[in-house]
């Protein structure tokens, strides 16, 4: 089964031609970094503008690099949402002319499921059930992966999600954007243990994540800092907020796994790209017996691949997606329910 994917949720205009939803035949990612660093994050109308110039050149060579042809697709997968609105509407009326032209099935897919999906590209041998920790710009999940496309949910933000957290504080710190890779390669220089922030855990039997007071905190530090005339060391800010994100990040996720008796743990989204993230998880895993996966981080960050695979899955078990289709800038998880735990519903 060949699919062309095409997402566009955010600031990269991304297409590709994937196999069988595991096997990656044309990624093809034209990024709006660049520009948007300009503004110190992503401008919505630029980059809807910017997928419009872009989205025709980039479906070609996605298809020329795999080999393919138009006539050799079986369907096409296109984010639906979450995303910036304006962003979105340019990959689905694309993907839906192209559905339409061939006379081809359409797929709508959830943003978050491609992310998860990234981990069936890059491990071939992985398959579900496993716990999955997503971790992305505009999202924190913690989930339970039962079945291909078949999601249970335990946890999530509260507030801001664990990429948004990273950016807002390398902005603070004066740290182009996105802050989360500057914030990453800073922690390895710094010491963690110089500056000591919050670990918000919430009600001990939660699953959810709080990352704005730590925000604040940090905030606090550099003006108290400042105050006093001061020149905060920025390496160890970086080092000491990152381990109080990864501490909190680590411990819920083995405790879901733990919970579910599951041996696999994989993440997911950009923050998924995070060294310190991956060394830790890597380490628990040794210790608990748990095995951890991770996409490479091209696959980490936002990509046409993963939408690809995402949107095999919904297809084999019999997704198809109407011709009028709408975008859905807060398109909820499919399939996802809250789960019961202690009589409290999350
Ligand atoms: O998943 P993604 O590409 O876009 C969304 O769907 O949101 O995630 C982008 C986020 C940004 O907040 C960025 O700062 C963060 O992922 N990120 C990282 C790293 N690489 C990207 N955060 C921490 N460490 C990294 N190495
Ligand atoms: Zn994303």
């Amino acid at each position: 089964m060949l699919t062309l994917a095409i997402e566009t949720s955010c600031d990269e205009t991304s297409c590709g031609v994937i196999k069988n939803g595991r096997e990656v035949l044309s990624n093809i990612i034209s990024s709006q970094i660049d520009i948007h660093r300009e503004y110190g994050g992503v401008v919505p109308e630029i980059a809807s503008r910017k997928h419009i110039e872009n989205i025709n050149i980039i479906i070609e060579e996605a298809l020329s690099e795999a080999g393919t042809d138009f006539k050799d697709l079986d369907f096409i997968s296109v984010t639906q949402g979450p995303g910036l609105i304006g962003a979105l509407l340019v990959g689905l009326a694309s993907a839906k002319a192209i559905a339409y032209g061939l006379d081809i099935p359409l797929v709508g897919v959830n943003h978050i499921e491609g992310h998860i999906c990234a981990n069936f590209i890059e491990h071939k041998d992985l398959e579900p059930p496993f716990t999955c920790l997503v971790v992305s710009g505009g999202h924190t999940y913690l989930l339970d992966v039962e079945d291909y496309a078949q999601y249970r949910l335990f946890g999530r933000t509260r507030d801001d999600a664990a990429g948004e957290a990273f950016d807002k504080v390398a902005r603070a710190m004066g740290l182009p954007y996105p802050g989360g890779p500057v914030i990453d390669s800073l922690a390895v220089e710094g010491d963690g243990s110089k500056i000591h922030f919050p670990r918000v855990f919430l009600e001990d039997d939660s699953y959810d994540f709080s990352f704005s007071g730590l925000k604040t905190a940090v905030l606090n530090y550099l003006n108290q800092s400042k105050q006093r005339g001061e020149e905060p060391v920025i390496a160890d800010v970086a080092a000491g907020f990152q381990e109080a994100v990864l501490e909190v990040l680590v411990e819920k996720t083995f405790r879901l796994a733990k919970q579910n008796g599951r041996d696999k743990i994989a993440i997911a989204g950009g923050v998924a790209a995070n060294a310190g993230l991956r060394k830790a998880l890597k380490e628990r895993g040794v210790k608990e017996g748990i095995k951890v996966y991770y996409p490479s981080p091209v696959l980490c960050t936002d990509n046409a691949a993963m939408i690809g695979s995402a949107g095999y899955f919904n297809y084999i078990k019999g997704k198809r997606s109407p011709l009028d289709l709408r975008v859905d800038p807060n398109l909820a998880f499919i399939d996802m329910q809250p789960p019961v735990i202690g009589g409290i519903k999350l």
